[in-house]
């Protein structure tokens, strides 16, 4: 048995934050899951040049290890925590840069990317459900982008409370699953 190439895009800026826990705990789980944390990568944001919608590629470099790494990747995992009813900057900052895969895809029409699985793992201080909805449908538009089916998403709120952490092992198990081929 083999388990696939795993992204994590790590959207929480705290070591030992739920999000932080959940991707380790993904990682011993699924030996061949690559973390990206997103505050440790200063990326710049999408100015909207539109360099790409006639260029394969974006006009600032520094994304190019990231675009390798989802372009190779079976399986795409986001795990944030919400930041006022969003995803922080700096994850938002990144998935704001796959905009040359919407014009590869949607305006040109070049071939998709190889087909991955993904899965959405948020968490916030309060308990806002309609909030994670709202990112998951986000994330569904951007996921016919980058050719990522999201299957499932594990939404676990009032963390400023009594977090109820017990979705996390069925949760990795739905990943593992999905990602393992004999
Ligand atoms: C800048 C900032 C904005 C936040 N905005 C929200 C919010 O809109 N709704 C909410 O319920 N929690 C909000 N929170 C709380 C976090 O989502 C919550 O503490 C989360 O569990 C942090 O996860 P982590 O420890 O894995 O980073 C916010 C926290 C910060 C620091």
């Amino acid at each position: 048995m083999s388990s696939s190439n795993i992204l994590v895009l790590n959207g929480s800026p705290r070591n030992g934050g739920i999000v932080a826990g959940f991707a380790a705990e993904l990682q011993e789980a699924a030996k061949g899951a690559a973390i990206i944390n997103a505050y440790q990568q200063d990326i710049s944001p999408c100015t909207d040049c539109r360099y790409c919608k006639s260029h394969n590629e974006c006009i600032i470099p520094d994304m190019n290890d990231i675009y390798d790494m989802l372009e190779q990747a079976d399986a795409f995992v986001v795990a944030s925590p919400v930041y006022n009813g969003g995803l922080p900057a700096p994850l938002k900052c990144i998935i704001d840069r796959l905009q040359p895969y919407y014009y590869r895809r949607v305006v040109r029409r070049e071939p998709k990317l190889k087909p991955k699985t993904g899965f959405l793992f948020l968490c916030s201080g309060q308990h806002h459900p309609e909030t994670a909805k709202h990112i998951e449908f986000w994330l569904n538009r951007l996921g016919t982008v980058i050719n990522t089916q999201f299957k499932d998403t594990l939404y676990i709120g009032n963390t400023d409370n009594a977090a109820d952490l017990s979705g996390i092992p069925e949760f990795i198990q739905m990943i593992k699953e999905a990602t393992t081929h004999e």
